[in-house]
């Protein structure tokens, strides 16, 4: 019998170490640790005003921490903040857009700024527009380009010295839905040529399917980072299932109620919707609490909870 060899621990690609940025009196970012390993397609979540743009740029080495330390593959983002511009591509939540200019004009203008020659360059450009789907667009003035173009010119812009580590924020806000698919696709597929990617935003549920690792802020502060499958886990929502039966609600619900696993049982909609203590209970248990009261159960089905349930339940009352 053959056995799969096992997998490689991961190799951290970005970590902080109790990251702290004042602005003033005001804490933007409290003792942040944060682990983001290579190959991650990593979802930076939070609400507006959590503190994500602050990370961003402390990792693009735009802002420096007040406290604590940040590295990239190994570079402190101070220090060593050469070394670490050269492998990281930083996508603003807000760029200023060249209008007037061509778009191979205006990337060619940033292979010059990262000094790629100018005979490697013209290939580069093809690449990277090919890359974010705009070669037909590539004598097209920026202003004339759709909000979803300009947002790909944005990414094929930081692709353009081949960076390992891209850091991008909230490329997707103001995108229609369309174009928001089309950059994850984009997303996904740079994950796949072995980029690592951190992208953040406030738009949990886009981000469930395409990242394989979360981290969620609020306030400054870290609830949760790593497996997306983990975050609901970890932070102790219970599981929810939801029983149909023939029998009598009200004698079902109170059966349950009073079982050590069940932390609440409610009637909605004529079904009973019971909240298990945490993620560990069996919920067979409450088929056989059931069953053996004698209800006639018609269906037991958990409810998925998405990441945007589990993040309005954990940060519920910490905004506003
Ligand atoms: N330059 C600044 N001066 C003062 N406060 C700032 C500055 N930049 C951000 N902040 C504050 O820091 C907090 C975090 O902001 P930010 O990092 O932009 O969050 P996010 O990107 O998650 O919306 C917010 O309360 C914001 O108002
Ligand atoms: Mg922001």
């Amino acid at each position: 019998m053959s056995t799969s060899p096992p997998a490689p621990p991961p190799v951290p690609a970005v970590r902080t170490y109790d990251l702290t940025r004042a602005y003033g009196a005001m804490t933007a970012l409290s003792r942040l640790n944060l682990t983001v390993n290579r190959g991650d397609l990593f979802g930076f979540i939070g609400s507006n005003g959590a503190g994500k743009t602050t990370t961003l740029r402390i990792l693009a080495t735009f802002l420096t921490p007040t406290e604590g330390r940040a590295e990239i593959l190994g570079k402190d983002v101070v220090r060593e903040a050469d070394s670490v511009r050269h492998m990281i591509g930083y996508m603003p939540d807000f760029f200023g857009v060249y209008k007037d200019m061509e778009v191979t004009e205006y990337l060619d203008f940033f292979g010059a700024c990262y000094r790629i020659p100018s005979g490697k360059r013209e290939k580069t450009v093809v690449d990277v527009l090919e890359l974010v789907g705009l070669s037909e667009k590539k004598g097209a003035l920026i202003g004339a380009l759709s909000r979803g173009m300009q947002q790909r010119l944005g990414l094929a812009r930081v692709l353009i010295h081949d960076p390992q580590l891209l850091l991008l924020d909230e490329p997707a806000s103001g995108l229609d839905p369309r174009a928001r698919i089309e950059m994850m696709a984009i997303l996904q597929e740079l994950q796949r040529l072995g980029k690592t990617i951190i992208i953040s935003s406030h738009i949990l549920s886009e981000l469930q399917s395409l990242c394989n690792r979360v981290a969620i802020i609020e306030l400054g502060k870290l609830i949760y980072c790593g497996p997306v499958q983990g975050a609901r886990d970890q932070m102790g929502v219970g599981r929810v299932l939801w029983i149909t039966t023939t029998s009598d609600l009200t004698m079902a619900k109170d059966l349950l109620a009073v079982q050590s696993e069940v932390a609440a049982a409610e009637i909605v909609e004529g079904k009973l919707r019971v909240t298990l203590k945490d993620h560990e209970s069996d919920p067979s248990i409450i088929a056989e609490v059931l069953v053996k009261g004698g209800v006639r159960l018609v269906g037991l089905r958990e409810e998925e909870m998405g990441l945007e349930e589990v993040f309005l339940r954990v940060t519920r009352g910490t905004t506003q």
